[in-house]
């Protein structure tokens, strides 16, 4: 018999991601994981919808291409700018037995568990601020809660160089006050972008300590968890042997370092070019 060699695909335009895939494999260990960083075209935050859609449809298809069963969008603005079009007009057509899932709907229906003002900020790119899918998911889940989106301006950048510290902890203080100033009974920030996960000990620094930070990783990873109980024409595709193979598009060394420095593992990390037409 030919044994399964399916992997869960994580994909994200860069090293955000790596947040979300720490807690999916903590969670997991059982499957092989392949995850790609667009850090070439990294960041998507400033990007037009059908950009965003475009180089998260190429990202999602080369890790079909290279075994990936299901991906995860472990990306909120390919989430709220590109998944609903990959699930409606490519998946049937062109692949019919995989998998694409987002990580905003999850998020929105655990919110409210960490809340008790029921004032809640999501901090996000500014792609998925204009989105405006937090306030809309969130009115549809529980039109009680008060969702407050705010752009984390440079932040995406500032993690992808490298975060040059005194600038990155201004641009924090920047982000926190305009979210805070909008309303004073938020109790809750959600980390709507993943690569804020990364920089998550700062953020909760700038904060007044009745605030607590949500990020995404514990979230996905339990409702993926649940999918795959749920799923098992999915399962059974999957190897069961653990590994994770990292790829970035970026040829740059120093994101390379960063990628296995942010996993928090000594990972080899392979660059891999496809088109994005
Ligand atoms: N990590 C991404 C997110 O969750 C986006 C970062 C970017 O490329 O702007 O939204």
């Amino acid at each position: 018999m030919i044994k399964p060699a399916g992997k869960i695909g994580v994909f994200d335009s860069g090293l955000g991601g790596l947040a979300v895939l720490r807690e999916i494999t903590k969670r997991m260990p059982e499957y092989g994981y392949l995850y790609l960083g667009d850090n070439l075209r990294a960041p998507y935050g400033d990007k037009s919808q059908e950009e965003i859609f475009k180089h998260t449809l190429a990202g999602v298809e080369w890790l079909f291409a290279n075994g990936a069963e299901i991906v995860i969008l472990a990306c909120n603005t390919a989430s709220a700018n590109a998944l609903r079009r990959i699930q409606r007009e490519i998946l049937p057509l062109e692949y019919p037995d995989k998998r694409v899932l987002g990580i905003i709907i999850p998020t929105v229906e655990s919110m409210e568990n960490f809340s008790r003002s029921g004032h809640i900020g999501v901090l996000a790119t500014e792609a998925t601020v204009a989105s405006g899918v937090f306030e809309v998911e969130m009115e549809k889940h529980n039109p009680d809660i008060r969702t407050i989106c705010q752009s984390g301006g440079m932040l995406v950048n500032l993690i992808e160089r490298g975060k040059d510290q005194k600038i990155l902890a201004a641009e924090i203080k920047s982000v926190v006050g305009g979210l805070l100033d909008r309303d004073g009974l938020i109790d809750t920030v959600i980390l709507g972008c993943t690569h804020y996960a990364l920089i998550a000990g700062q953020i909760e620094r700038a904060l007044p300590k009745n605030v607590k930070v949500v990020g995404q990783g514990g979230i996905v990873a339990a409702k993926l968890s649940d999918y795959m109980d749920r799923h098992s024409e999915i399962r059974v595709r999957l190897e069961n042997r653990f590994l994770i193979d990292f790829y970035t598009t970026s040829g740059n060394e120093d994101i390379k370092k960063l990628m296995a420095q942010f996993y928090g593992e000594d990972s080899r990390v392979s660059t891999v070019e496809y088109d994005v037409s």
